[in-house]
């Protein structure tokens, strides 16, 4: 033990031969790798892992070719989608007393983001697009709102005309949770780069991924500025780290969000897939949506926007949640949220699931931020608070669709979903 020869450089051909292992390289091809790597010299600098003082940076790569991709001003990279939304609120100043609106139906990440920032999540009903209801956002309105955080479900479009409208109205920001749509579009835009500012995750279950990672989108060099200090930490790297303030309400404490090298290093070749993966999901979501005969209680999820949909998942809503839970039961590939509920398993993407909000969990004894002295008005959280979302979401059903599907592919399974839905409606 402890007589193997050690590379004097930090990271070397064992680190890199680790990352190979993780593409499950069979051993054969690894010997072959190994050998290629350990021919060529490791520069004693090589494998830089802090992007800050990197001059060929990942990150710094990544982020570039994100702006130039979705057209967007400013990409910020960080280690999650969560910390990207957490960014964003601190970024525009949501704090304490703070209300920010999130629809009742999102994965619960959207809200507990809002929580961690100290601001009051109030939570509005969706319409029948799984998006929110631009009508219910503007009724929610208080004089405390701050902030519209919309999220694209599903890969599916919100309704960013209307949502920016009450936005411009009442003078409020508009973030766009773009987690589960990265590369969608409305009306020719990139989701995410349409509001205020835009938040993806690129966690391994999403459009494109890094593992774990996250982006902040927008064109608001102030936004950008302030979400760039808070994702680093007090050190700040803006864009000297040894510059003092340039503008007042520039330096505070941060958390370190930063996206690691390695992360990015996948993301650069992930991004480059990102048309071609949603421009395939789309076309197999478009076919299987005009090929498929659906029974007369049941229609497809409107979109409201066809055409930019990410379409690795189709929505059917049925008249009854009692016939959903039928589809779902059938067995025919169709999931549903509301037949998981009724199994009893907690769903952290429907409100009345979310005890850390219903039950106004804190991490502390105080209760920060529900108790927080400047909350001058605290919603009543309540399982029953938005029967529109309940309703709907009780008579939805899913279809997944993967990048792998082709048209033939696309075609069979419209057929089969025909033939099975009316073997049982
Ligand atoms: C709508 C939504 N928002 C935020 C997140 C959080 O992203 P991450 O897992 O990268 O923190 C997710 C992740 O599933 C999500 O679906």
């Amino acid at each position: 033990m402890g007589t193997e020869a050690h590379s004097t450089v930090k990271y070397s051909t064992d680190e890199l031969m680790e990352v190979v292992d993780l593409f499950q390289v069979s051993a054969a091809a690894q010997a072959r790798i190994r050998d290629i790597l350990e021919a060529e010299a490791t520069p004693p600098d090589a494998g830089n892992f802090f992007r800050y003082y990197n001059p060929r940076s990942k990150v710094e790569q990544f982020e570039r070719l994100v702006e130039s991709t979705v057209s967007v001003k400013h990409a910020l990279a960080v280690n999650s989608g969560t910390s990207a939304l957490i960014a964003a609120l601190v970024a525009a100043g949501v704090g304490p007393g703070d209300e920010v609106i999130v629809p009742a139906y999102t994965f619960f990440a959207s809200v507990s983001a809002v929580v961690v920032a100290k601001a009051i999540p109030v939570i509005v009903e969706i319409d029948e697009t799984l998006t929110l209801d631009p009508a219910a956002v503007e009724a929610a309105i208080t004089p405390r709102t701050k902030a519209i955080m919309t999220v694209h479900m599903l890969g599916l479009p919100s309704k960013m005309d209307e949502l920016l409208a009450v936005a411009r109205k009442h003078d409020l920001l508009l973030i766009e949770d773009t987690a589960q749509a990265f590369g969608g579009t409305y009306k020719g835009k990139y989701l995410g780069t349409i509001g205020d500012v835009g938040c993806v995750s690129l966690d391994a279950y999403k459009v494109i991924g890094t593992g774990e990672g996250g982006l902040v989108l927008t064109d608001n060099d102030w936004l950008h500025t302030r979400a760039q200090s808070y994702h680093d930490t007090a050190a700040c790297w803006r864009p000297d780290r040894y510059a003092r303030e340039r503008q007042a309400g520039e330096l505070f404490c941060g958390e370190n969000y930063r996206m690691p090298e390695l992360c990015a290093a996948v993301g650069l070749a992930q991004l480059r897939r990102l048309d071609w993966v949603n421009t395939r999901t789309r076309a197999a979501w478009t076919r299987i949506r005009e090929e498929t005969r659906l029974p007369a209680c049941a229609t497809w999820v409107a979109a409201n926007d066809d055409k930019g949909v990410c379409g690795y998942t189709l929505g059917i809503l049925f008249e009854t949640a009692g016939q959903a839970a039928r589809a779902v039961q059938a067995k025919i590939g169709l999931g549903g949220l509301a037949a998981g509920d009724t199994r009893g398993v907690r769903n952290w993407h429907v409100y009345w699931c979310w005890d850390h909000i219903m039950e106004k969990k804190s991490a502390t004894a105080e209760g920060c931020p529900f108790t927080c002295p400047h909350v001058t008005r605290l919603p009543e959280y309540h399982p029953d608070m938005c029967p529109t979302t309940r309703d709907i979401i009780s008579r939805l059903v899913t279809l997944g669709i993967g990048v792998a599907m082709t048209d033939e592919a696309a075609a069979a399974r419209a057929a089969r979903l025909t033939a099975d839905l009316a073997a049982r409606f």
